[in-house]
């Protein structure tokens, strides 16, 4: 089998990859990435070299992904597409990229997919379906309309529509997954959880937005891509999957929990973090129904206990600090630019 990981070299892509090199000793992974800011090389060092090639190039530049889809000829050979632009606050100081990579990149994919007659996996959010009410008992469905919030969101759902349209339109044989909140190894430290970790792990103080009642739906990363596998093994050609693992938790919870964890919570009042300025149009709630691709696929998440999957992120932080310190600085330097203490 082998296979094209676009995004391979960013947090779930990354994490896919070692995933598939350690459960399929027939597997070859090509990694196309275009090495923005979001990824790193040192995620994927570990790898047999024979096993794994890393290609730097962007999807969205017509012919890139095309010379790899090429080569593709196997009955089981697929591309599972992660690239992206993936950060809500930078698309919101700067959507161009989001439209660029998410929009054009996903159309390239698509587009070398059925020339070469490849199967595809395009990997999607629940961002795409907006927000629900913090007491709404309902939860998104694969019937869930379509109502994306940010410009991240938005250029999400114009990938999936996309990918939809490919299918009906050209017989395109790809299925597409939308999964909630991942947290994990190998993520990015300008996001919610690594932020914190690593805030304190540097003696700076975490950063809540706003009041923190905002829900998230989380899920650990392995979790996620040992969804994918089950589809890219049973999903049916122009199916949407929802992966989720039940994880609903407010930010402020979260937020406890690794202030526990680490030791940090405060004392006399003080809660041991700041909340600072919330995000312009900040999605109060994300909950995901997955009870189809439970049933119809067999999978289940295996990481569900968030307190220890916390824990063993900590963990992870703590003991690869060659990883995320080259660019901890600079990111929350541009955080500085905007974010108030309240
Ligand atoms: P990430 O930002 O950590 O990684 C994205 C990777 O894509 C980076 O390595 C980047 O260099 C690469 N990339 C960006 N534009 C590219 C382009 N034009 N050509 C080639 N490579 C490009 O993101 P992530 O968190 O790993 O997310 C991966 C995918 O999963 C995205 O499609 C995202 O929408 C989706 N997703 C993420 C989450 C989450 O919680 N992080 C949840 C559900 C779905
Ligand atoms: P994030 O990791 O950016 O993911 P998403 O926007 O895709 O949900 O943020 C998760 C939640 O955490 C979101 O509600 C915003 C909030 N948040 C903070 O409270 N503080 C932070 O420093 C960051 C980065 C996010």
């Amino acid at each position: 089998m082998r296979l094209v990981v676009t995004g391979g070299a960013g947090f779930i892509g990354a994490n896919f990859v070692h995933t598939v090199i350690r459960e399929r000793p027939d597997a070859h992974v090509t990694v196309l990435d275009a090495m923005t800011y979001a990824a790193n090389r040192a995620s994927l060092s570990d790898l047999p070299a024979d096993r794994v090639d890393l290609v730097e190039g962007d999807c969205a530049v017509p012919g890139v992904v095309d010379d790899l889809v090429s080569q593709l000829a196997g009955p089981k050979d697929t591309v599972v597409h992660f690239a992206a632009e993936s950060h809500n606050d930078n698309s919101l100081a700067g959507p161009g990229p989001f439209v660029h990579s998410n929009i054009v990149g996903t159309y390239q994919v698509l587009e070398a997919c059925r020339l070469h007659d490849v199967r595809l996996h395009h990997v999607s959010t629940d961002e795409v379906y907006g927000d629900l009410q913090l007491d709404d008992p309902a939860k998104f469905t694969p019937a869930t309309a379509y109502n994306p919030s940010s410009p991240y969101s938005a250029t999400k759902a114009g990938a999936d529509m996309l990918v939809r349209a490919w299918v009906r339109s050209f017989g395109v044989r790809a299925t597409i997954s939308n999964c909630s909140n991942n947290y994990g190894p190998y993520q990015h430290v300008e996001k919610f959880i690594p932020r914190q970790i690593t805030n304190l792990l540097t003696g700076q103080r975490p950063r809540l937005y706003g009041s923190g009642a905002n829900v998230r739906d989380w899920i650990h990363v392995d979790d996620h891509n040992s969804a994918v596998l089950r589809i890219l093994a049973g999903g049916e050609r122009g199916r949407t999957y929802l992966i989720g693992a039940d994880g609903e938790h407010s930010n402020l919870q979260v937020m406890q929990m690794i202030c526990e964890l680490m030791g940090a919570t405060g004392t006399d009042g003080d809660p041991g973090f700041d909340h600072v300025t919330d995000r312009p149009g900040h999605d109060l709630r994300y909950a995901i129904d997955a009870t189809a691709t439970r049933e119809e696929l067999g999978w289940e998440p295996q990481h569900t206990d968030l307190r220890d999957g916390l824990r063993r992120t900590i963990e992870w932080y703590r003991e690869n600090r060659d990883w995320w310190e080259p660019v901890k600085e600079r990111v929350e330097a541009r955080y500085a630019q905007t974010e108030k203490v309240l």
